[in-house]
């Protein structure tokens, strides 16, 4: 009985394992969405050949490119196992069709990642970045993001290159557009928004997308303002300012990172171990992956840190960059040096496990390809319009308003007159992804559906972007003669910023100026309704006009908002990012520079002001707010004690308005010389007239109070710090 029980008892272990093994062999565990992720990765990677490995390390591009700046040649046969495609195509039939290929092409059915610029909306296009940070809301922020992901994930769009997160400090530099301003906290909180609005919860869901933080790391340092070229930057620096919103993005959980082109002080961003091994996957954990910036590889030849491309391929990879995008250096080089034991098989794997990882939480394995779907059930859709013009309305600056000359009485008669009045196409910036010129309605437009019949009103270009064609100056001025005001629409175009887009100045060109005092001659008052890219130089504007308004590149609403701020419809209340240089040879210029070991007069400029024309934090209301007094809850505290700080602020004006309180604090001795101030905090609030409302900033004094060495590790040192806000300072004590 008991040796009938045991062949009975083996028997069914052998039914079992060959029902398994059978079982084994018609659904691999990688496909098994139950299974855990890390698992289904070991599976797969125990079945993967070097060949297919080193394949999902590469990134080509699918279609015709619409980077300019990404000079090569379209990739024609792209193989079935390639890791990850660009995709500049708008609806999902060309990507649904390679994925296909992958997924019943290649030996084992992996699913292709696609990947996109998508910086400030897919094809509903909201302000650049520049602008929605002046909006100091980043919840805003979050929710264009979230628009953006729904648009792109169905149109076959699985990861965006964005955000980027470069603290600027020279707005020669023309990416300064694509960035949240000149302050590492500011980056560091909307970086967190965007990823919360890209990826959401779920990267598996079908409107959101995988964020990329880039460009990792100090590409904004380039000198002079001149794209791609050599930064320095010293390790204190590198962490004082560059590496902080990069730190803030890894931990909401952005899915991956780009590496920069720049050279890093002699270590290009594309190879430097230090930043990509050390810092971002030793030191914070990051288990997603690093792809590198558009032949960023190849590139290390042109720095003269390689001398061959297949060198590069080593230096890179050995440095931590997983994935190569377009230089082709991993798919020609990769195996050879893998056979030559420059780089190992565990290497390898880890990488592959990076890319697979976040193929698996997308989703793809189970759901490769994206329903198609029609454009309107994509894009433009209310509700993501309604989201692109709160953004815009809130990124919007009203600079200077002189005798409370704005908003504008509803019965004037109005010259519009520039060159920007009439132009819909430079309103949507770089990087406007799929976004078409015919979706943002011209100011001039704006302002007509604004002021109706209210107002008369009289157009005339009166000048080109740029050139010396002085021939329409004439009848501008009529215009202006005729008019109760003058609305002139000036600023740049939209290549004039995004990538490879550096000027050696930052003031608009000449006859943008002329046509301004031309119009003064009419002697009356002049609205400058500004569109750029960046931080203008407008000294000699701003003694002309009486009022000024930066619109920034403001998107698909951005008219119907100036024109609604102009009417008074809309309380401005958005606030500087970064601060307007005086003139262009004051650049570098920011809030957050350390302190001179003179004072007074020395170390100025002899030949102009020092100061900015405006600062960083600057920006005009329709009304009015006062402060209460700062109030701490204690003066005096001790490491690991709780700390809070409150201001009462009332909106003693007649309008509603929103205000935003910016909470700075100063470390005015310490061990290592800090900034002359530094931001830690900020919130928004709504007013009604009349109101009062409490803001608040919880301290937390070893974030706030303390301070990081050029390794990048914290101190608390006791003694004063201040917290400052507006103009009050408080005075804390730690003690020991
Ligand atoms: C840019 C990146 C961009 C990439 C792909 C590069 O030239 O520097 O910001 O994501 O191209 O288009």
């Amino acid at each position: 009985m008991k040796k009938r029980a045991l062949i009975y008892m083996l028997c069914l272990l052998g039914t079992l394992c060959t029902l398994s093994a059978k079982d084994k062999k018609s659904t691999p565990l990688y496909k098994d969405a139950k299974a855990p992720i890390e698992r289904r990765i070991d599976d797969l990677l125990s079945r993967m050949t070097l060949e297919e490995k080193v394949m999902q390390l590469n990134q080509y591009t699918l279609g015709q490119n619409n980077n300019v700046n990404n000079i090569g040649e379209e990739v024609k046969n792209i193989p079935a196992e390639i890791g990850s495609l660009i995709y500049f195509d708008v609806d999902p039939e060309l990507r649904n069709g390679m994925q296909k290929k992958a997924m019943e092409e290649s030996r084992l059915g992996i699913p292709i990642v696609f990947g996109y610029d998508v910086i400030h909306g897919f094809r509903t296009v909201y302000p650049i970045s520049l602008g929605q940070a002046c909006s100091w809301n980043p919840g805003l922020v979050e929710q264009a993001c979230a628009v953006a992901a729904q648009e792109a994930r169905m149109s076959g769009v699985d990861w965006t290159f964005s955000p980027m997160i470069d603290v600027a400090h020279d707005p020669r530099w023309g990416r300064v557009a694509e960035g949240y301003g000149e302050d590492p906290y500011t980056n560091g909180v909307f970086a967190a928004a965007s990823v919360h609005g890209y990826q959401g919860d779920d990267l598996s869901a079908k409107d959101r997308v995988a964020a990329c933080l880039k460009h990792y790391v100090g590409y904004s340092a380039s000198e002079a303002g001149r794209d791609y070229v050599y930064t320095e930057i010293s390790q204190q620096t590198l962490w004082d300012t560059y590496l902080p919103p990069y730190e803030v993005g890894v931990k909401a959980g952005a899915a991956t990172l780009m590496s920069s082109f720049n050279d890093i002080s002699g270590v290009p961003g594309s190879a430097n171990h230090y930043t990509m091994t050390e810092v971002l996957k030793n030191r914070w954990g990051h288990d997603g992956f690093v792809v590198s910036d558009w032949g960023a590889v190849k590139q290390l030849e042109n720095q003269g840190l390689a001398s061959t491309k297949k060198e590069a391929a080593r230096y890179s990879f050995n440095a931590g960059l997983d994935m190569d995008m377009m230089s082709h250096a991993y798919d020609s080089h990769m195996k050879e040096l893998v056979e030559e034991g420059k780089i190992t098989m565990a290497q390898i794997d880890e990488s592959v496990r990076r890319v697979l990882r976040l193929k698996f939480r997308l989703g793809l394995f189970e759901q490769p390809y994206t329903p198609v779907t029609n454009e309107k059930e994509r894009f433009l859709r209310p509700q993501s319009m309604e989201v692109a013009v709160r953004l815009a309305e809130e990124s919007m600056v009203l600079l200077k308003n002189e005798n409370q000359l704005l908003p504008v009485a509803r019965q004037k008669r109005i010259a519009v007159i520039g060159p920007m009045a009439k132009n819909g196409a430079d309103l949507l910036g770089s990087w406007c992804g799929h976004g078409q010129d015919k979706d943002a309605e011209t100011l001039y437009d704006g302002l007509l559906a604004e002021f109706g019949k209210k107002a008369g009103m009289r157009y005339a270009e009166g000048c080109k972007v740029e050139g010396d064609d002085r021939s329409g100056f004439a009848e501008a001025l009529a215009a202006a003669q005729w008019s109760d005001i003058v609305v002139v629409c000036l600023g740049e175009k939209k290549e004039w910023s995004g990538e490879n887009a550096s000027r050696s100045t930052i003031a608009l060109p000449q006859i943008q100026e002329e046509l301004v005092t031309e119009l003064k001659k009419a002697g009356k008052p002049i609205v400058l309704v500004l569109v750029s890219g960046r931080p203008l130089e407008l000294n000699r504007l701003e003694s002309q006009c009486d009022a000024i308004l930066e619109i920034w590149q403001p998107g698909v609403n951005g008219a119907r908002s100036m024109a609604g701020i102009l009417s008074g419809r809309i309380n401005p209340s958005g606030k500087l990012a970064i601060t307007f240089p005086y003139s262009t040879g004051q650049i570098p210029i920011y809030y957050n520079r350390r302190k001179s070991g003179r004072r007074g007069n020395q170390g100025i400029y002899q030949d102009i002001t020092s100061e900015p024309l405006y600062p960083f934090g600057h920006g005009l209301s329709y009304t009015e707010f006062k402060y209460g007094t700062v109030t701490p809850s204690a003066t005096r505290v001790k490491r690991g004690e709780k700390l809070s700080v409150e201001v009462n602020v009332t909106n003693t004006g007649t309008r509603d308005g929103a205000e935003t309180v910016h909470w700075f604090i100063a470390d005015p001795y310490c061990s290592i010389t800090r900034p002359m101030k530094e931001l830690k905090y900020f919130e928004k609030q709504q007013f009604k007239a009349g109101e009062t409302k409490t803001f608040h900033f919880d301290v937390d004094l070893e974030r706030d109070f303390g301070f990081v060495n050029k390794n990048g590790e914290r101190f608390l040192e006791a003694g004063e710090y201040e917290i400052i806000v507006k103009d009050q300072k408080v005075k804390i004590e730690l003690v020991e």
